[in-house]
Formats: C-alpha cells, sequence, structure tokens
C-alpha cells in the first residue's frame, strides 16, 4: 500500500514486492523466523550485539545478489535494518543513503513486530508507540503516509487475520507474477540449489542432504536413460524434496531419542507440505508431484497415500531410493555411517518391499563397479 501511495510504476512495485518477500532469507542460520528472535530482544543495542541477528541482512545481501536479477533486490535487502538516524545496521547508513524500499520494508517490518508484541492495544495507542521511532527509526514522511494508510484507508484490515493475509496475498501473487526475476532455466536452477542448500542448512547441518539426493537422482535417472527434461525435473524435485521440513516443528529431524505419535505425524507430513509449498508456485506442478510421492514404498506400505509399485511415478521412486541411499551412507542422529557397500546391501534388502527393484538393480551395480 505504501509503494502505491507513492506511485511507484509497476516494475519498481515488483521490486518492492520481492525485496519485501525476500528480505529475511539470510536468517537461515536461526531456528525458526529470524523475527522470533527479533521479538525476544526488542532493543537495537541488543540486536546489534547479537550476532545472528546483526549478520542476517548481511547474508540477505549476499544469497540474493548471487544472482544477477536480484541484484538490486539484495541491495535493499542488505539494508532493512538501518535507521532513519543512522543507528541501524549492519552499516549504519544514515536518511536518503538508505534506499527508498529498505525504508518502507523497515516500516513493515517494525509494525510486524510491534503486532506481535502489543497485541491488545487500540489503534492510537499503536500509532503513538511506534512513533515514538518516527524520525529515529523510520524515515517520518513515510512513517507519515504509513499513518495515513491506517487511518484513512484501512491498511490494517488487510493484516488483521491470518485469512485476510492469505487471500491478500493470493491477490497481490497474480498481479506481481512475472518470469523476469527468474528468467533464465540456469537463473532457476541455481536459485532452487540455493533453496536446497537453505533446506539443508536447517535439517541437515553440515550435511548437504538435499544437494546429494540431487546428485545421486540424476546420476539414477541418468543410468535409467531418462531425457534430459526429466533429468531435470528428477533434480528440482530433489532439491526442493525435504522443503516442507522448514514449517513446523524441526528439532524432530534431530531427535536421537524414540518418537513420540505426534512428533512421528509431524515427520510423515513434511511430504504434504513439500508439495504444498512447490504447488502453488506456477508451472511446478510436476515437480510437486513427483515429491508429494517420494516416500511412498514400492508394495504399497508408504506415505501419503500407500501407493503401490508402478502406480507411484517413476521419478518418485528414484528419489526414495537415492533419499534412502544418502541417509543410510551419511551420519544422522539415530546411526553412524556406513559403507557404501553395506549401503547397497540394505537396498537390496529392501528390493520389492521398499524400493522399485529394476532402479536398485542398476544403481547398485553402479556404486560397486
Ligand atoms: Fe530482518
Ligand atoms: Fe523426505
Ligand atoms: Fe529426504
Amino acid at each position: 500500500m505504501m509503494g502505491k501511495k507513492l506511485n511507484l510504476d509497476k516494475n519498481e512495485m515488483k521490486e518492492l514486492f520481492f525485496s519485501a518477500l525476500m528480505h529475511d532469507i539470510g536468517g537461515v542460520k536461526v531456528d525458526g523466523h529470524i523475527i522470533e528472535l527479533l521479538t525476544q530482544i526488542p532493543d537495537v543495542y541488543g540486536q546489534k550485539s547479537n550476532f545472528p541477528i546483526f549478520i542476517h541482512p548481511y547474508r540477505s545481501e549476499t544469497i540474493l545478489e548471487s544472482f544477477p536479477t536480484f541484484r538490486k533486490i539484495g541491495e535493499i535487502a542488505g539494508a532493512h535494518h538501518e535507521f532513519f538516524d543512522g543507528t541501524g545496521f549492519p552499516k549504519g547508513l544514515k536518511g536518503e543513503k538508505i534506499p527508498l524500499f529498505a525504508r518502507i520494508i523497515r516500516i513493515a517490518d517494525a509494525v510486524d513486530i510491534a503486532l506481535s508484541l502489543h497485541k491488545n492495544e487500540s489503534l492510537d495507542e499503536f500509532i503513538s508507540l511506534l512513533g515514538i521511532s518516527s524520525g529515529e527509526e523510520f524515515d517520518p514522511e513515510l512513517y507519515n503516509i504509513f499513518v495515513s494508510l491506517v487511518k484513512n484507508e484501512g491498511l490494517f484490515d488487510l493484516i488483521k487475520t491470518a485469512d485476510a493475509v492469505e487471500k491478500n496475498m493470493a491477490e497481490l501473487k497474480t498481479e506481481m507474477k512475472d518470469g523476469y526475476f527468474l528468467s533464465s532455466s540456469d537463473t532457476l536452477n541455481r536459485f532452487l540449489k540455493t533453496v536446497a542448500a537453505i533446506t539443508d542448512n536447517l535439517t541437515s547441518p553440515g550435511h548437504n542432504h538435499s544437494l546429494r539426493v540431487a546428485e545421486i537422482s540424476v546420476q539414477i535417472a541418468y543410468l535409467m536413460k531418462l531425457s534430459e527434461s526429466e533429468i531435470l525435473a528428477i533434480r528440482w524435485a530433489a532439491f526442493l524434496h525435504d522443503i516442507g521440513k522448514l514449517a513446523g516443528n524441526r528439532y524432530v529431524y534431530r531427535k536421537k531419542d524414540k518418537l513420540t505419535d505426534e512428533e512421528w505425524l509431524t515427520v510423515r507430513g513434511h511430504v504434504q507440505r513439500s508439495y504444498d509449498i512447490i504447488n502453488s508456485v506456477a508451472g511446478m506442478d510436476k515437480i510437486a508431484y513427483y515429491i508429494l510421492y517420494h516416500h511412498e514404498n514400492y508394495d504399497g506400505s508408504g506415505y501419503p497415500e500407500g501407493l503401490k509399485g508402478e502406480k507411484i511415478p517413476f521419478a518418485s521412486r528414484i528419489l526414495h531410493v537415492a533419499d534412502a541411499f544418502d541417509a543410510i551412507t551419511s551420519n544422522r542422529p539415530y546411526h553412524k555411517k556406513k559403507q557404501q557397500e553395506d549401503a547397497v546391501s540394505e537396498l537390496r534388502k529392501n528390493v520389492g518391499r521398499q524400493f522399485d527393484p529394476a532402479i536398485v538393480d542398476i544403481f547398485s551395480k553402479y556404486v560397486i563397479s
């Protein structure tokens, strides 16, 4: 709404939208969302001395600037905790030296944090509370625009409930849709690889599970003589297969003790969550479909649907073998790394029950030779 009020053109609106969407991407080292940490340390001096908080805008910039089309967005994300009076971080930029869109995001970000800290304040109380920071944290002109949007144009109605946010987000997504930022398949490939690295960072620290599953899956797909476009689809499905583990409690993936029934439901739920996330991206429906079935077993004992044999998409059967092979050959909380030969014999033991015999056959010959 602030962007529209400033009469930004269509391209500027997109830039603002996407930089706002990605500004905290550098917060990935933190368990949960960086915003949870920020609400625990509302004071800027405290934030500056907390390393993960201090460094996250810089990390956002580093991640985004590695894509030529995201470079400008990266610059904005890098400055989203700069304060108008120069007391922010990481660089201590001041006034107009802070990119305009970063100043807008600063206000939106602070509003979101304040809303979770002061749930019961009236609108006027809330605005005067935030107003204390105008001129210090906020660009005063932009803050005035924000206040008038709240008072005269019902800005808070847009974000009042989760349903309202979701509805407006759906509209915005249609409005902002364009292929520009991920123009080439090479850029898209690199971006999805980054998403895989982020997922791995949070769910299999130091191990690169999704990146390895991608390598193994591609190797299998190649051995099975699949087409080039199919191999690419499998590679992307592997990058993204566990993205649903980011949503919900993440400690369950690191837990050494036996999982409770509820925790086990969370674990099994990751395939549906991965599917929902990827299926919401235009053009990714086939990849989402492959992902949904990566834990189905050949004999029908898997999840989420208990599909059997040929009913399971071939790509999903490949992912399932690659996923298991990587799990066996790497150190997990519940077992030590085994040799590749042991892994192959474990795969072979579960042929027909868990895995497609043809896939295991061709892959184990390749590993052992
Ligand atoms: Fe942030
Ligand atoms: Fe999985
Ligand atoms: Fe996995």
